[in-house]
């Protein structure tokens, strides 16, 4: 790296100026950008001011996540998240002028472009819990002059920002497992909260839309892998150490025992396959997010793929299902016929092996028959809602999976092909 390509002061315009107008093309290709307004932003706001330590190349491809702060273990706490979820979920919250923002996760860039869209009229909030992370914001948002347009605060989303409320939006751009009540009081009717919601393990985007009496229904989106949540609302799941490599996360409650799960997981295992095929690049994120969602007794194995048998789903994790005494978790093997094919299969160990399998190769199926080319649940998210079998408990909220047909577009990085 040069100089010259480290100091914002000297980077070349007509260089910075390309790099955004291709970045803007690829981001109208793959459906990630989607209205004027958003890609009017996107143009305005230099994005290279707000990471001035990355290489140009990677300020501006819409995929890069730039990663700018670390915990002991090495994992990110803090990054200015890839362009093509941002404009999404910019998209996804429908941002209007004059309109009242909080931005949940600071740094800088993000908030600079909600100030585009809601314009001077508007008024964007962005709060952080690390004081770093807000100082470093403030700065770059003064640096690119959007100190005036932007209030940087310090504190736990938890609590949401009440000063500043109420808002027409809540844009959170870490990652959540729950909707705390701070939100919804502070949202007002008829207003949006986007944000990367994991559920049972598998995050993913929703835009939930404030129906009052806190109901809230939330469409689904992409895939995303956002940094954790810090303080009141970091995630808390249980996990059962099977061997040293190998664990399994559930957030059932009251959590079953483990009991003998351990030794039941070194025994010989019972085996059903599937018939349900995939192909080589083939997504199935919705399946995995069918079987959290409906599958009683549904867990997650994690591991690496070794410890596992070298054939599980993705590397890390594992659906599964257990019912305190055993359980039954899917694998990936490559079928023998055809080399770009991989089969599900079911895999037990325990007294229930043969129905823990059987009930999770049937799920499976029938994600195949009836959602495996449909756009995934919506959430109906409400405290209220009665406790039912199909009912997920968040601490503070209750979540209801409609699993209905509707048209959803998604971001479609086959369209990116050429880049
Ligand atoms: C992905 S970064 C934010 C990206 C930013 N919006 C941008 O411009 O791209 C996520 C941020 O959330 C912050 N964070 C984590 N837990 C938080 C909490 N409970 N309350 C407020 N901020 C939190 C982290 O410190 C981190 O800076």
């Amino acid at each position: 790296m040069t100089t010259s390509e480290t100091t914002p002061a000297h980077r070349s315009t007509d260089h910075v100026d390309a790099l955004r107008e291709r970045m803007i093309e690829r981001l109208w290709a793959v459906n990630a950008l989607r209205s004027e307004p958003v890609a009017v932003a996107v143009r305005a706001v230099p994005r290279h001011f707000f990471v001035p330590d990355f290489p140009l190349e990677e300020v501006y491809d819409p995929q890069a996540v730039l990663r700018t702060k670390f915990d002991g273990n090495g994992e990110a706490t803090s990054s200015i998240s890839a362009t093509w979820i941002q404009t999404l979920m910019l998209e996804r919250a429908d941002l209007r002028p004059g309109m009242r923002v909080l931005e949940i996760g600071s740094g800088g860039y993000n908030a600079a472009l909600i100030a585009e869209v809601v314009g001077p009229d508007g008024q964007v909030t962005s709060i952080d819990i690390d004081p770093e992370v807000v100082d470093r914001a403030r700065s770059r948002l003064a640096q690119s002059g959007y100190a005036d347009r932007v209030e940087v605060v310090l504190g736990d989303a938890e609590h949401g920002h009440p000063a500043g409320a109420p808002y027409d939006r809540i844009i959170v751009t870490v990652a959540a497992t729950d909707l705390p009540p701070a939100w919804t009081e502070q949202l007002i009717e008829g207003g949006r909260l986007v944000l990367p919601l994991g559920v049972r393990g598998f995050q993913r985007v929703y835009a939930f839309t404030h129906h009052g009496q806190d109901l809230l229904v939330g469409e689904t989106g992409d895939h995303t892998g956002f940094v954790p949540m810090q303080g009141l609302g970091a995630p808390a799941p249980t996990i059962v150490s099977l061997t040293d490599q190998v664990a399994l996360t559930t957030d059932a409650d009251p959590v079953p025992s483990p009991g003998r799960l351990p030794e039941v997981f070194a025994e010989p295992a019972y085996e059903e396959r599937s018939g349900v095929r995939i192909g080589r690049n083939e997504y199935f994120g919705g399946l995995q997010l069918w079987l959290a969602t409906t599958l009683p007794g549904f867990a997650t194995l994690s591991g690496d793929a070794e410890a596992l048998g070298h054939a599980t789903i993705g590397v890390h994790q594992s659906p599964a299902v257990w019912d305190g005494t055993g359980l039954a978790y899917l694998v990936l093997p490559q079928t023998s016929t055809d080399p770009d094919q991989w089969e599900f299969l079911a895999r037990g160990h325990g007294p229930n092996a043969t129905e823990l399998v059987h009930r999770l190769v049937e799920h499976v199926r029938r994600w195949d028959r009836e959602h495996r080319h449909g756009p995934g649940p919506r959430f109906l998210a409400n405290p209220a809602l009665p406790d039912a079998p199909e009912v997920i408990r968040t601490r503070h909220t209750r979540l209801l999976p409609l699993w209905d047909q509707r048209e959803s577009p998604q971001v479609d990085w086959e369209a990116d092909r050429d880049a």
